[in-house]
């Protein structure tokens, strides 16, 4: 083609066919939103490949619900408001609603769904009998009288193609899942993605049989995510035994993903026992599972001299490139070379270790040279390692190496674990550290720049502060887009806060910043009266919100501490006066409750347009009328939100 054409060629001469693969191509919303708004065969476009929708308004504004996206297949109704509600209970006719959310969306062959009660899932699930991938949602409590696995009946009845199903954050007993899954064979035959991961602490794990009866019937699996028991002294532990069924059971596993159930907890136990799994077993194990992509065992209880099996790993698992080990012990000796244990498994490019008391800095150093290809490290409970061994093993691995998170080592302080990623300063994007400033000594003056840190994590101890981070080393990070923080500990233990503010306003000095998650769900105090000489949750949260109003934060998500004894966890009027002052912010979900009143302080907020609060932990608040923000007052403050009063700039 003559070079001088191109200049005449415009976007709309490309064929429609292919101008719609390229729409086809952007996942991102908000870009989407942007080319919609172009022309009209532009919006045409888009609507017509957009294919994932998450809805968020409010149930009973349905004569908005949009019915120009006909070729959504992934639907997301879980985040609708009034949020946890018994979804089709607004209305009179809950089938009606059901048969309208289906017109407008015709093809959704993938949903996820708030399931309060049987009767939801039944009238949704009888909508879209397509339906193959399915994730329930629920954090309230079972219905008393239900008998066993009738949650999910309905799902099984009306949806013959169900290929995938992830009940992780739905709170069901692991006596529900079995009777249901024998019940329908041939559904169960073709489910080839199973996620049973529970993500409380509260519930149990599932026991050997009915992890074993599970897989039993489903040989295809591809995917299979659990939590189980590990623990030898219980009735119906997991076994190296069970391991080998299971791998017979499914051996086409490319994910498999075991964690014990109090590995979600932080209750550190007294005493680790042995788990009753001997590396001679492991190593048939995977000898089992030739497919393996992804593995995870955070077995929670000691697994010894498991270098020999991890060796196998290497050759009979030879597409594995994802490996997390919790109480794994012996996994690398280290000696000298050729390399042994784990750091054989050249293909790997992400690995977690935790809670191994025996990894030296050497066998970090021999990892490192054995797994070239890593781009993502974790370490956690590794008190042998110091900041020597990380700082070599950054820097063989600086070609690679984006991701790291160092925690609960008790070598590796803040400033420790930021001298160890020097090699990789300027590539690593995420990053989890502990805020344990005990030694910082000489203060970092000098600007040092993270020049493409994107991602920041947290953990911080209730009454430390988080100023020292930017003396840490940590001061330049241009790129910073999300900080999450995670505060914990039990302030019953502590008369007060000892400083004004925790130190939110020294994150100012990150000027891309615009999202936080700001997790105080690990504090737990007094949310009545506290006893003399002691403070309230509420000027505890005064003390960790203050400074926020001068943040450039868009997006917060804040999970409020608690009040363990009373099953409390709500806002108090401080941090209500605080959030309303902070004036950048867009989004704001609090997980927690709040009262109405505390909600209309918000208002006073003129950039805020997107509030929700969503009671996503166990057990949320069992009865609407218990909790301080109902149904009522939920849809009065987002018709205030709304009101034509407020101008939310764009
Ligand atoms: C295991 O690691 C966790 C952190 O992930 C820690 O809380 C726990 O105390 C550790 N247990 C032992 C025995 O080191
Ligand atoms: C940090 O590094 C980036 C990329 O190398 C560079 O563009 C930026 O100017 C640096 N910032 C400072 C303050 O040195
Ligand atoms: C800051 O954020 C904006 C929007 O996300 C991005 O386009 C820009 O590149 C970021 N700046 C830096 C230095 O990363
Ligand atoms: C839940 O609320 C209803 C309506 O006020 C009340 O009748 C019922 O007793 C409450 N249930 C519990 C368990 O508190
Ligand atoms: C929000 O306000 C606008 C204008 O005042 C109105 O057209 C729209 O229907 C309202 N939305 C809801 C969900 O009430």
């Amino acid at each position: 083609m003559a070079a001088g054409t191109s200049s005449n060629v415009h976007l709309h001469d490309i064929p429609d066919v292919i101008l719609s693969n390229i729409f086809s191509l952007e996942t991102e919303t908000r870009t989407r939103n942007a080319m919609s708004l172009v022309c009209l065969k532009w919006l045409l476009l888009e609507r017509s490949t957009r294919k994932s929708l998450t809805l968020r308004g409010n149930i009973r504004n349905l004569f908005l619900l949009p019915t120009c996206f006909r070729a959504v297949t992934h639907l997301d109704l879980s985040f609708l408001s009034p949020w946890g509600y018994p979804l089709l209970d607004s209305f009179s006719n809950p089938l009606v609603l059901a048969q309208f959310l289906r017109h407008a969306f015709p093809s959704v062959v993938s949903l996820i769904a708030y399931v309060r009660n049987p009767l939801t899932l039944h009238l949704l699930a009888s909508q879209w009998p397509n339906l193959q991938h399915v994730k329930l949602v629920r954090w309230h409590q079972l219905w008393p009288a239900a008998p066993v696995g009738s949650d999910l009946v309905p799902l099984f009845d009306h949806c013959p193609m169900l290929s995938s199903l992830d009940v992780s954050h739905f709170y069901c007993w692991t006596e529900d899942l079995p009777p249901v899954i024998q019940a329908y064979p041939s559904i169960a035959t073709s489910l080839s993605h199973l996620n049973i991961l529970k993500h409380d602490s509260s519930t149990d794990g599932f026991k050997s049989h009915q992890l074993l009866s599970i897989t039993a019937c489903c040989p295809n699996l591809r995917k299979l995510l659990a939590t189980c028991i590990f623990n030898p002294r219980f009735i119906g532990f997991i076994s190296d035994q069970t391991l080998l069924t299971l791998a017979l059971n499914c051996p086409l596993l490319s994910l498999l993903h075991l964690a014990d159930s109090t590995s979600m907890s932080n209750v550190r136990p007294n005493l680790i026992e042995d788990a009753s799994i001997s590396f001679a077993t492991l190593g048939d194990v995977f000898s089992k599972l030739p497919l393996l992509e992804e593995l995870v065992l955070d077995v929670c209880h000691n697994v010894k001299h498991t270098w020999p099996a991890l060796e196998l790993l290497n050759t009979k698992c030879p597409m594995l490139k994802s490996l997390r080990l919790g109480q794994f012990q012996g996994i690398c000796r280290g000696i000298a070379s050729p390399p042994d244990g784990v750091a054989l498994c050249q293909g790997l490019e992400s690995l977690s270790i935790k809670n191994c008391t025996d990894l030296t800095d050497k066998a970090l150093i021999a990892i490192s040279h054995g797994c070239h290809r890593l781009s993502k490290f974790e370490v956690l409970g590794c008190n042998q390692l110091t900041r020597k061994g990380m700082w070599e093993f950054t820097h063989n691995l600086r070609k690679t190496l984006v991701d790291v998170k160092i925690s609960y080592c008790k070598n590796l302080n803040a400033v420790s674990s930021l001298q160890a990623l020097e090699p990789i300063r300027d590539r690593i994007v995420k990053l989890h550290i502990d805020c344990v400033w005990a030694s910082i000594i000489g203060e970092e003056k000098s600007l040092k720049n993270w020049s493409k840190l994107k991602y920041l994590s947290l953990w911080i101890a209730v009454g430390e502060l988080l100023n020292p981070l930017s003396l840490s080393g940590l001061n330049g990070c241009p790129s910073l887009e999300e900080i999450q923080i995670k505060i914990e500990g039990d302030c019953r233990d502590q008369p007060k806060p000892f400083m004004d503010a925790f130190g939110l306003s020294s994150l100012t000095c990150y000027p891309n910043l615009t999202r936080m998650i700001l997790d105080c769900s690990g504090v737990t105090g007094y949310a009545l009266t506290a006893p003399v000489g002691h403070t309230d949750l509420s000027l505890w949260e005064r003390f960790f919100l203050s400074g926020i109003q001068d943040s450039t934060l868009n997006e917060l998500n804040y999970w409020t501490a608690q009040d363990v004894d009373v099953n409390q966890r709500c806002l108090f009027l401080p941090a209500a006066g605080l959030l309303a002052q902070c004036g950048s912010l867009r989004k704001l979900f609090i997980h927690g409750t709040a009262n109405e009143h505390l909600m209309m302080f918000l208002l006073g907020n003129p950039t805020l347009r997107d509030v929700q609060l969503r009671e996503d932990y166990y057990p949320a608040p069992d009865n609407d009328t218990i909790t301080e923000m109902r149904v009522g007052s939920c849809c009065r403050f987002e018709d205030a939100l709304n009101s034509s009063s407020r101008h939310v700039p764009d």
